[in-house]
């Protein structure tokens, strides 16, 4: 992952590189630098850790210069250090990277091998190395990179500028996003358009194997033959506005909020309420033809396809295979003519999700994406983009995203369930009537905001945290021990509540917490029972449940959370806010940085 920013600038750049890196900064936080060219010389300023680091780093030693790069660290080669830190310098040639840079190793043994020094441990500073290499034996910049870019292996970013030239800037890219921004007499690159949205809206999207040469006055793009190409100049939309956290302490307990609202912006663009129907926006194949359909997506969003699956299964009769993106190519999948390739993404750049994308594409698969950042490259690629309209998520982990992609999973399986005919009328338009509840709903949850607070220091004081859940409420239970893990820090597992015995069970005793999810409905009876074999192997547990739900198996609890009714369908939305509730509190309590925990980056666009 990682960000990337460059600038040629009319005026002093340092300050606006920082300000892109600060958009940039949910690709990583390990490490940050800036480096400009400045009367024939390299400038640089690099810090470990967040950007504010290398922000008092600049503070104390401003950084000249009118042209310049910028990069924003998360770790793969190398630990977080000053030393690994981008941008990596090499005679004349400085350069930031994002990605990575596969074939390394031999690279570095052959530079070695030629006596050549580094500095860091970096696959990056290999690259950097190869280019200076090639302006000694008498090539061009341009050149020199042309040469290099076919030895680099993996998927990556580069951004390189010269010494010697301080008007120039490169960009390359092959399987990580770049951007190229058009300015008034500056030209800029960046890894998203958000980096650039104060400098500029007019983008150009690199495609795969694109590289730019940029000067103030113009931008020639070549494709990986070195044949000059344009790419369209599009209106980026992006907001310039760095987003703020209102009245909220973090980020994510702003998003958390934010969910019935965006929940209900998400749900109006996919329910007709005169027709009380639901729709997708249009597209070119005929959903009934449908024989099987392939979710995958990384982490929170996997959780989304596995909620999917039930639903899809359950109305419309259709086969679905899940799988985590960095499994499914890799595993061979059988995939079958007829069958629908679904992707789910928050970021849509994260690259074992964008890989499966492609590798389902290339077999010939419809692709349809449930993606929130409507410009990245998924969307750009499936043939049916289903958007969620969350806004613009900061906080790592994800929440509104979630339940916005739930929103839109529902949408599919009652579009699907209807275009195979196994819904009638009456009861697609009862599942619109509990869709519309759902923003209502989980204002109730949020009510309850006090009370879970209330319990987090005991969740605090745990060392492992189990979470059951049955049906849809399964995925729910991996989601809710996904969310403690990434921002308290906190051993926690998700099980489906009937394997609990098949192992899990001894883990428990009354140190650990249960907590269980568990809608009053069919389900209700078995996932107690099983909520009573850990309770009398001493389990502390919390249950989370409706006001039947708590009145039948509320007792020898350590604590209830009550839920309003809401029918089985919809309950993976509205559980969802407790959930992420609890894993914000426990987290606040011990004092973790919630909204951008240890090791973790908003969009991960390495395998
Ligand atoms: C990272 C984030 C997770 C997120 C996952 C998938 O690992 O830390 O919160 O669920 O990527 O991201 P995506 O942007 O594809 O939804």
């Amino acid at each position: 992952m990682c960000g990337i920013v460059g600038i040629l600038g009319q005026g002093p750049v340092a300050d606006r590189l920082l300000d892109g890196l600060k958009r940039l900064e949910y690709r990583g936080y390990d490490s940050a630098g800036i480096c400009t060219v400045h009367d024939g010389e390299f400038d640089r300023r690099r810090a470990p850790g967040k950007l504010v680091n290398l922000a008092a780093e600049l503070a104390a030693h401003p950084l000249p210069g009118t042209s310049g790069i910028a990069h924003t660290r998360w770790a793969t080669h190398g630990a977080p250090t000053v030393d690994n830190a981008h941008p990596h310098i090499v005679g004349d040639v400085v350069l930031v990277h994002n990605g990575i840079i596969e074939n390394f190793k031999p690279l570095r043994d052959e530079l070695l091998a030629e006596g050549r020094e580094f500095k860091s441990q970096t696959d990056t500073e290999v690259v950097a190395h190869l280019i200076d290499r090639e302006l000694g034996k008498g090539f061009k910049p341009r050149e020199a990179v042309a040469n290099v870019l076919p030895r680099l292996h993996g998927a990556f970013a580069l951004g390189v500028m010269f010494k010697s030239e301080p008007d120039l800037l490169i960009g390359a890219r092959l399987g990580a996003p770049l951007t190229v921004g058009y300015g008034e007499n500056e030209n800029y690159l960046g890894s998203d358009a958000l980096a650039l949205a104060p400098l500029t809206q007019r983008i150009a999207y690199l495609e795969e194997g694109d590289w730019a040469v940029i000067t103030r006055a113009a931008v020639q793009v070549y494709d990986r033959n070195n044949d000059p190409v344009k790419r369209p100049i599009v209106n980026s939309g992006a907001s310039g506005q760095l987003m703020d956290k209102g009245n909220h302490r973090h980020f994510m307990q702003k998003e958390i909020y934010e969910q019935p609202v965006v929940v209900a912006q998400t749900l109006r663009s996919y329910l007709r309420p005169l027709e009380e129907q639901v729709a997708l926006p249009d597209m070119e194949f005929d959903l009934g033809s449908v024989e099987r359909v392939a979710i995958v997506a990384c982490g929170t969003a996997s959780y989304v396809g596995m909620i999917g699956k039930y639903w899809i299964e359950q109305l419309a009769r259709v086969q679905v295979e899940v799988d985590v993106a960095s499994e499914f190519r890799y595993r061979d999948p059988v995939l079958t003519p007829n069958m629908l390739g679904i992707v789910i993404s928050q970021s849509g750049e994260t690259a074992d999700t964008l890989a499966a994308l492609r590798h389902m594409k290339a077999a010939g698969l419809t692709t349809a994406g449930i993606i929130n950042v409507p410009t990245s490259s998924m969307a750009r690629e499936v043939d049916l983009l289903l958007p969620t309209h969350a806004g613009p998520e900061i906080g790592v982990a994800s929440t509104k995203a979630f339940t916005c992609q739930l929103a839109v999973m529902a949408a599919l399986a009652v579009n699907l369930a209807r275009a195979k005919g196994k819904l009638s009328p009456e009861e697609e338009r009862d599942i619109v009537h509990h869709l519309q509840e759902v923003p209502q709903a989980m204002s109730n949850a949020l009510a309850h905001d006090g009370e879970i607070e209330a319990m987090a220091p005991k969740i605090a004081a745990a060392r492992d945290v189990l979470y059951l859940g049955r049906g849809p409420d399964y995925p729910l239970a991996l989601e809710g021990a996904l969310k403690l893990k990434e921002i308290s820090y906190i051993h926690a597992e998700g099980y489906a509540s009937g394997e609990m015995k098949h192992g899990p069970i001894a883990l428990i005793d009354d140190s650990v917490p249960l907590i269980v999810l568990a809608p009053s409905g069919p389900l209700f009876d078995k996932t107690v029972s099983n909520m009573q074999e850990a309770q009398a192997r001493g389990a502390q547990v919390v249950l989370i449940s409706d006001a039947d739900g708590i009145a039948q198996a509320g007792e020898n609890t350590i604590a209830t959370i009550e839920m309003p009714k809401v029918h089985p369908l919809i309950a993976p939305l509205v559980y969802a806010v407790p959930v992420q509730l609890l894993a914000y509190h426990v987290a606040v309590f011990k004092g973790t940085d919630v909204d951008q925990p240890r090791n973790l980056a908003k969009s991960v666009t390495v395998e």
